[in-house]
């Protein structure tokens, strides 16, 4: 054990590099391709105040849980959890929620690379100006016709898969700071340019109505759980990646501190990507409610009647494609950890078995575009991706949040967790305690039940 915790206590150097790392995981495709498609098919304001509210009571009471198992427990999502409860004479079935977070972690990341390989196909098309002065109509064409051609997506979704597979087997801190560090700060300056061409063009004011001003009869029950999935997703909760980040963390870091910031930079930069989408949107009289497509059928037409957008174009989905992979990086690392935990084989030949599986897995993902799409799953009309996404965003990961505040709200003993996150005063305490153990727990069991008592009443 001793060996494992020196040779992680110094993969972060800092306490800096680890607000980094936890915000490269929490900002990606997340943010600019899912948060803006979810909330067109929504329809916007209503179900963006959800995920707020979802943020604020349930994402950050767990992030700060998620992040204090790690730190108390020093190794994988797994092995924390067995030594917690080992050490608090706690029953050791609750490391369930660990080893419910690989299995997560494998599903999403096969899907998510697959969006990926997406994004970096379109900073080839973007770099060589294929989308000047195009209007949105063939846009939407271009990207339909690259979606049909499995092969195609294939070579994309694998060349980001190798390229992720790569990084995770050299290990996670080299590279990660430059990436996030620069990537971060331009990808905000983009969207700014983005908003601008808004303002321009004449959408942002409807695009702003469209995201803040709430109209509840557009939101559905359904529309509130994948509101609640998002903030999970969004802030990479739930299956122990920012946990596993957690074990690596300098004893020194706040962790309300960092949490509120990652939280608070997550946040901005998804409402920023949706109002920039969503000018883009009503200034070309293009649907809200597009679907996954969204992102790839309006931005090129923004750059593509922008000066200077074949550049930033590709700069743009370049950036995105960095995001993306300072994400999948993070999913992988509960799996990672564990792995390379009980065996004694290098990380590199876990990190390739991983990317292996997840790219067989993945070519579901691929083909649920062309071959596959009217492969349905009976009963929910989805297809392969849409089962992999809406399993792992509506029940996996809520699932594995309300097991998570549990444990810290429950199981562990209570000093230990106010002595850890520094707690004194008596009243903060009781607060804390309130949240983590009742509220955010409940208002993630509602959300289940209501869901669960309304699809039984509509199939009755
Ligand atoms: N949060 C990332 C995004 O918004 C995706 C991600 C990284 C993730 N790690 C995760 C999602 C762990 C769920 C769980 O793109």
């Amino acid at each position: 054990m001793s060996e494992q915790v020196t040779e992680r206590s110094d993969m972060w150097s800092n306490s800096f590099i680890f607000v980094l790392a936890a915000a490269g995981s929490a900002v990606g495709l997340g943010n600019i391709w899912k948060f803006p498609y979810i909330a067109g098919e929504n329809g916007g304001g209503a179900f963006v105040l959800v995920y707020l509210i979802c943020i604020a009571i349930i994402g950050i009471p767990v992030m700060v849980s998620e992040i204090m198992l790690g730190k108390l427990g020093r190794a994988s999502p797994i092995q924390a959890l067995l030594n917690l409860s080992r050490k608090h004479n706690r029953s050791t079935k609750w490391s369930i929620v660990g080893y419910m977070g690989v299995l997560t972690g494998f599903l999403i990341l096969s899907f998510y690379a697959v969006v990926a390989g997406w994004v970096c196909y379109y900073i080839l098309r973007l770099f060589t100006g294929e989308f000047s002065g195009a209007d949105a109509g063939s846009v939407g064409e271009a990207f339909n016709t690259f979606l049909s051609d499995p092969w195609q997506v294939l070579l994309w979704f694998s060349i980001f898969m190798v390229i992720t597979i790569f990084f995770v087997a050299r290990g996670v801190t080299r590279g990660l700071e430059l990436c996030v560090r620069y990537s971060m700060p331009a990808v905000f300056v983009l969207l700014l340019i983005l908003i601008g061409y808004g303002i321009h063009a004449g959408g942002f004011v409807e695009s702003a109505v469209f995201l803040f001003n709430p109209d509840f009869s557009a939101l559905t029950r359904e529309g509130v759980l994948i509101a609640l999935g998002h903030a999970f997703f969004t802030l990479s909760l739930g299956m122990g990646a920012i946990m596993a980040y957690g074990a690596y963390v300098p004893q020194d870091v706040s962790v309300g501190t960092t949490t509120f910031t990652i939280a608070i930079l997550d946040t901005v930069l998804a409402l920023l990507a949706g109002l920039a989408i969503f000018a883009i949107v009503f200034a070309n009289s293009l649907a809200p409610d597009a679907g996954p497509g969204l992102l790839f059928v309006t931005v090129p037409v923004a750059f593509g009647n922008l000066p200077g957008g074949t550049f930033f174009g590709g700069l743009f989905f370049l950036l995105v494609a960095l995001a993306a992979l300072t994400s999948a990086i993070s999913i992988s690392e509960p799996a990672i950890a564990y792995f390379s935990e009980r065996n004694k084989i290098s990380r590199a030949k876990i990190a390739v078995v991983i990317g292996v599986v997840c790219w067989v897995l993945g070519v579901g993902s691929v083909l649920s575009f062309n071959v596959w799409a009217d492969v349905k799953l009976a009963f929910f009309d989805w297809t392969f991706f849409d089962s992999l996404d809406k399993i792992t965003q509506l029940v996996l990961l809520p699932l594995g949040g309300l097991l998570i505040a549990l444990i810290v709200g429950h199981v562990l003993p209570k000093q230990v967790v106010f002595e850890e996150l520094g707690l004194v005063s008596p009243q903060i305490q009781r607060a804390w305690w309130i949240i983590v153990g009742f509220i955010t727990p409940l208002a993630v069991f509602c959300v289940f039940i209501i869901e669960a008592l309304g699809e039984i009443t509509a199939h009755m």
